[in-house]
Parts: C-alpha cells; structure tokens; sequence
C-alpha cells in the first residue's frame, strides 16, 4: 500500500517510518525543509494547514493511508497561541480529511488522554470526553472532525510518549535523564496519574490498525498507571541515576499555564485484543528505551 506520514519529523512520525513494513511505500510531509529520517525523493516539505498544497501532494502520492502525526503539541503554550494549536489541531484535520476524501484513503489521527478531565480515569473507549485546557479541547475538535466526515478513519489516543529519534523536542524521560545525568535537582508531581508510553509501541500499534484495516477508536500506550514522581524514580533506577536529586511536590505548586488531567490513564484491553499488541508495562518500557540509548560495538 502507499501511506503519507504527516509530521514525519516528530517523535511518532519518525518511528512510523522507521517500523514502516517493507511492503509499503511511504512518504513523509514535514514543516521543515528537509527528512529527518526520509530521503528527499519521498519527502515533502509542507503544512497540514495549506489545503491546496497539501492535496497536491497527496494526488501525487495517491496514499491508500493517511497517517496524521502533525501536530501542535505544547500543551501550556496552546493558552497563549490558540490560534496556531486550533489552525494544526482542528483546520489541519479538515484539510486531511478533504484530502482523504479526494484520494479515496483511509486515515489513522493520533489524539490523546488530554481530552478527559481526570477525574476519574482510567478511560475506555467510549468514555465521554471534557477536556480541561486549550490543548485538549482542540485535540477533541480534531477527533470530532473525522468523526462526522465521510472517511473511513481511526483515532488512536496515547499518554506520555517517550522514545529514540534525531532532533526531538524534550519529553519527560529525556528531560529528566538530562537533568538527573547534569546532577540538578528535579521537582516531579505525584499527583498526577496516567499509563507511560515507549512511542515504538504506539507505531507498531498504528501499522498493525493498518495491516488489519481497523476502524473506530483504539487506546494504545504502556499497561500499567504510575503517578509522574513513581515513573520519575523508575527511570532514575533504570539508568542508573541519583533518585535522590527528584523532589516529590503537587501540580499547584508548579503554576503551569494549562491544567492537567490528574487522574487520567487509558484502558488499553481493546488494543491488545482486537490489534493482538504486546503494550509493556512501566518498567519493561524504559529498559526497552535503555536498550535503544545504549550504544553497540
Ligand atoms: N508526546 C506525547 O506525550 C503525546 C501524548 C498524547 C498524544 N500525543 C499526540 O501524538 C501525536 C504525535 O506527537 P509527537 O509527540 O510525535 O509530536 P512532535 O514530536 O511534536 O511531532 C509533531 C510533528 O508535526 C510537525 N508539525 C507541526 N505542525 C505541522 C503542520 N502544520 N504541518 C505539518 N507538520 C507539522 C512538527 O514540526 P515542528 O517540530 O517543526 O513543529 C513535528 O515534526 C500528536 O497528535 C500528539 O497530539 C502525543
């Protein structure tokens, strides 16, 4: 089959192409102007945001998938730029959709548990969203949009994602290595619940959507619900760093701009059965990451 990544450069978009099965040709589109993992015959510099160049490019890939993991992803940044997150987040869906709909393709939108309001999660499926902050409401206009299209689509929701990849922006495991590796001093929450996700588990969960032409919603992350300072000295044990330097506080005394949902967490029982995943728990997904950081010779 032939499948369009979009944000091919990020943390998802990048394992996507490199678990990408043999038998599929796969094409990338980026903001940047170059592939950070794909060559520049199947790359494409654009914005999921320009519907005209956007269709121009899927004619010319005529993609039987769509994989949409752009994104405007800085949950206290979309307070203040909320006309950017909503452009990404919800236009950006609409202009895939449209594209869908003109390419006959099928499209696979990765949205997340910042749609809930933490009040009482683990969710399923079918729980009924109430997003707290700007970031969630727009995930959850960019999950309405498909679901009231006409194309055949699947949204897979995940938490937490952490992973190898080139150029990453920092997400909480990278963060807190750097942090705990320099000897700083890091304050983690412990009250705020959720599964951890290695991203190499959510990409496999996505291309095996894929292989068995799943439709609907799905919850793909690790097995298993930490609290943030919990994961925080889990990661500290796996790699060998001073526990010791994480502070434990509560999220009101980090004044972040957006709120969070503190008791989320997504059941995963329907991914694991009906996309036959092995998901890792906690630990098993940072030795995996460990495995990946360290070096070969
Ligand atoms: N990371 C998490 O913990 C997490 C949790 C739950 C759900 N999710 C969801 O998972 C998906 C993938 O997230 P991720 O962590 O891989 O994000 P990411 O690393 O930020 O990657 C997103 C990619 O999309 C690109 N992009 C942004 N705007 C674009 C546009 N208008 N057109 C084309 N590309 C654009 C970004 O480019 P720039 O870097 O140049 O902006 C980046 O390369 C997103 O839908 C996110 O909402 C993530």
């Amino acid at each position: 089959m032939r499948i369009l990544i979009t944000g091919c450069n990020g943390l998802l978009g990048q394992k996507l192409v490199e678990l990408a099965p043999v038998r599929h040709e796969v094409f990338g589109l980026d903001l940047a102007d170059q592939g950070l993992v794909m060559d520049g015959s199947s790359y494409y510099s654009g914005s999921i945001v320009d519907r005209k160049p956007l269709l121009r490019i899927a004619q010319e890939t005529r993609p039987d998938w769509i994989l949409n993991a752009a994104a405007y992803t800085d949950v206290d940044g979309a307070e203040s730029e909320k006309e950017l997150c909503w452009k990404v987040n919800v236009s950006g869906v609409e202009n895939i959709a449209y594209v869908a709909r003109k390419c006959r393709a099928k499209v696979v939108h990765i949205s997340t548990d910042y749609i809930f309001d933490g009040k009482d999660g683990p969710y399923d499926e079918e729980a009924v969203p109430n997003p707290l902050g700007f970031y969630g409401r727009s995930k959850l206009a960019g999950e309405n949009v498909l679901k009231m299209s006409p194309v055949p689509y699947t949204i897979a929701r995940t938490m937490v994602l952490y992973g190898t990849g080139k150029n990453l922006r920092p997400n909480f495991v990278s963060w807190l290595i750097e942090q705990l590796r320099d000897g700083n001093r890091a304050n983690v929450v412990n009250d705020q619940f959720g599964n951890t996700t290695l991203v190499d588990e959510l990409a496999a969960g996505i291309w095996s959507i894929v292989r068995k032409r799943k439709l609907g919603v799905f919850h793909i992350a690790g097995s298993g619900i930490v609290d943030r300072f919990t994961f925080a000295e889990k990661i500290a044990h796996v790699f060998d760093l001073d526990a010791s330097l994480i502070t434990p506080i509560s999220t009101k005394d980090l004044s972040q701009a957006a709120p969070r949902p503190m008791i989320s967490g997504l059941k995963v029982d329907k991914a694991v059965k009906e996309l036959g995943l092995k998901l890792s728990n906690v630990e098993e997904g940072l030795f995996k990451l460990k495995m990946q950081m360290t070096p070969k010779n």
